[in-house]
């Protein structure tokens, strides 16, 4: 009985954890506000002008993320894979150096939901 009821309180547990780390609609409808300081550059699927922004943090972690939208063409001098990243593409990223870490992570929860809402895109 008791490891019953442990199996279920694990499970409710990771049920709530996992709740709590999913974006809400209405974060997400701020994020889609907010992403339209990127999307004319990192217009997702689809991108021309730079890549898109889905799926970003499993390749570059929360701190370049943030570092590099304090001062792109700055941090692109100092960081080595923003350097490579900026070198394919032949335009500029404008600095947002107002964008609280908040904020950044719903313009990228934003950006993420395009995947799951269009799970047959191949982009
Ligand atoms: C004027 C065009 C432009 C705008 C607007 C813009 N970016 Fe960028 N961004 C770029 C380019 C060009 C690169 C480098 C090449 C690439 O990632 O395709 C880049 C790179 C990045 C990278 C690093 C990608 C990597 O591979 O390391 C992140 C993160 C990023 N942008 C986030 C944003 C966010 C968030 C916004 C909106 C707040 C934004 N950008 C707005 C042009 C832009």
């Amino acid at each position: 009985m008791l490891k019953r009821s442990s199996t279920l309180f694990c499970l409710l547990a990771s049920v709530f954890v996992h709740a709590q780390k999913k974006p809400t609609v209405q974060q997400l409808e701020q994020g889609k506000l907010l992403a339209k300081n990127c999307i004319d550059c990192h217009a997702s699927p689809g991108a021309t002008l730079a890549d898109p922004l889905r799926g970003i943090r499993k390749i570059r972690t929360a701190d370049y993320i943030y570092s590099l939208l304090k001062n792109p063409m700055r941090f692109a001098d100092e960081n080595n894979i923003a350097k490579k990243a900026f070198a394919k593409r032949g335009l500029q990223m404008p600095p947002f150096p107002d964008l609280s870490k908040t904020e950044i992570k719903k313009i990228l929860d934003y950006f993420d939901s395009l995947a799951t809402d269009k799970k047959n895109n191949k982009n």
